[in-house]
């Protein structure tokens, strides 16, 4: 039979459109809440229904969003939606408290829950996984990390086929904001925080981002998702991006490269390499070449090899999208009765982040004869090689910046060298040392 003028079959029931839409409410109606409510509105998935918005004080809200059906009904009694027989609660208040209470609450009592929350999602992800399945629901959460780029679903789905060994990317749009700002104005870390700040693109309590806590925890996700490791929320070591200075980036440049925060694992047969710290990145590399609130992320798997993920980290639109193609996926899996790939199975390894990588150490120093050849003499006592020495001219003696580069070596032999070097008494102020990532 010519298969182009056979009879259509009728479509499976498994995948026909359930009779009754599932119900969905909004916790937190602010950037991302209020664009998921718009796609709700304007685009109407089939299969979803829009029925309930909370938040605080929702009057002015309401009075702004006039778009919205007048049969959606507003509260700011958050027991009117765990008490409500709603589909899927989707949290997009964010903190961990009381974010994680209402959404523990609501996978409880059975209802499937959609999330932006890392925090919440770094530290009980996997429970509340088992939890929602046990009861017959779901929880997803693709916009916790990376916010409207696919990585959570093209990391559990796309490449499930794979055996992904290593996740190296860059998560988190303030330090790209900063670091590019040190990069091209010349300026300290301090103005180009406070400028971020000014401009709205970092907190007024900016540690969660400089100091790598909001990298951390998107990473501590991607470990589970990708690399299939448990991993729990404060195990991945961080450190701040707040060390760079201006000269950093004129070294960087000599070197072809680049500074970001660089967020990284690797699953190697004993143990998980992980750290979210400032990293000297090549020019040439995709990574360089990511600026404000885009992302990327490089996964490498056994099988397929390097595949990258890219696009906008952070806004209202790009995420609310993440938030409901996690909506459509549950209608989905509801259709066909099935469950989403969950987090139980995962591997425990114990967590370092002592990778074997080339290093970039930037000394400041009181210049006097003999420096090059003391720190020598410490490196060839540790077995460390150096590849190169670096010092710029025109720079006051007594506050002379100087690099050296040393061959690939463990991470932590370089931390045991310079918990010495680092007592010397022509060092200004503590060396800096960060990985170069080939
Ligand atoms: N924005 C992004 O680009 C982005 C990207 C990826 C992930 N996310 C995640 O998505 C979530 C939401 O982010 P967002 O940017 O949309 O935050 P947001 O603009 O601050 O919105 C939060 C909303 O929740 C309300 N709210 C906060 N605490 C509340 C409480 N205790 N009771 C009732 N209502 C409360 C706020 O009301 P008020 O207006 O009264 O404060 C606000 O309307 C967070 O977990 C965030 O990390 C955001």
């Amino acid at each position: 039979m010519n298969p182009l003028t056979a009879p259509v079959d009728e479509p499976a029931k498994a995948n026909s459109v359930p009779r009754k839409p599932l119900t969905v409410a909004i916790i937190g109606f602010g950037t991302v809440g209020s664009s998921v409510a718009r796609i709700l509105t304007e685009h109407a998935p089939e299969g979803l229904r829009l029925s309930y918005v909370f938040n605080r004080n929702f009057e002015r809200k309401r009075k702004a969003a006039d778009w919205i059906s007048p049969i959606v009904q507003w509260t700011d009694n958050i027991e009117d939606i765990l008490s409500s027989d709603v589909d899927i609660v989707v949290e997009l208040v964010g903190g961990l408290e009381p974010a994680g209470t209402w959404i523990r609450r609501a996978v409880g009592s059975g209802k499937s829950v959609v999330t932006g929350n890392k925090q919440v999602v770094a530290r009980y992800g996997p429970e509340l996984v088992v939890q929602a399945h046990a009861r017959g629901g779901h929880v997803a959460f693709g916009a916790s990390v990376a916010g409207g780029v696919p990585l959570i679903s093209g990391l559990q789905e796309g490449l499930a086929g794979d055996e992904l060994v290593e996740l190296c990317g860059i998560l988190n749009g303030t330090c790209n904001y900063i670091l590019t700002r040190i990069e091209t104005s010349g300026i300290s870390f301090a103005e180009a925080l406070a400028e971020a700040q000014k401009f709205g693109y970092a907190e007024a309590n900016p540690a969660e981002d400089v100091d790598g806590h909001d990298a951390l925890a998107k990473l501590t996700i991607l470990c589970r998702v990708g690399l299939r490791c448990a991993v729990g929320h404060t195990e991945i070591p961080t450190r701040s991006i707040s060390i760079i200075e201006p000269i950093d980036f004129e070294y960087a440049k000599l070197l072809d490269c680049t500074i970001r925060q660089i967020s990284r694992a690797e699953k190697t047969s004993g143990r998980l390499l992980a750290s979210v710290e400032p990293t000297l990145v090549r020019r040439s590399s995709p990574l360089a070449s990511v600026e404000g609130p885009q992302n990327l992320v490089m996964s490498t798997g056994k099988f397929g090899g390097e595949t990258i993920f890219a696009g906008h980290g952070a806004g209202g639109n790009a995420t609310a999208v993440a938030v409901v193609s996690d909506l459509i996926s549950i209608v989905r899996l509801r259709q066909i009765g099935g469950v989403a790939i969950h987090e139980n199975g995962l591997r425990h390894l114990p967590v370092s982040s002592d990778f074997t990588t080339r290093h970039y150490l930037r000394f400041m120093v009181k210049d006097e004869p003999g420096i090059i050849a003391t720190l020598a003499t410490i490196f060839a006592k540790a077995g460390i090689n150096i590849d190169s020495v670096f010092q710029k001219p025109g720079f006051s003696a007594s506050r002379l910046p100087f690099v050296i580069t040393l061959e690939p070596c463990s991470t932590s032999l370089v931390e045991e060298s310079l918990k010495q070097i680092n007592q010397l008494p022509f060092l200004v102020q503590p060396c800096v040392a960060l990985p170069i990532l080939d």
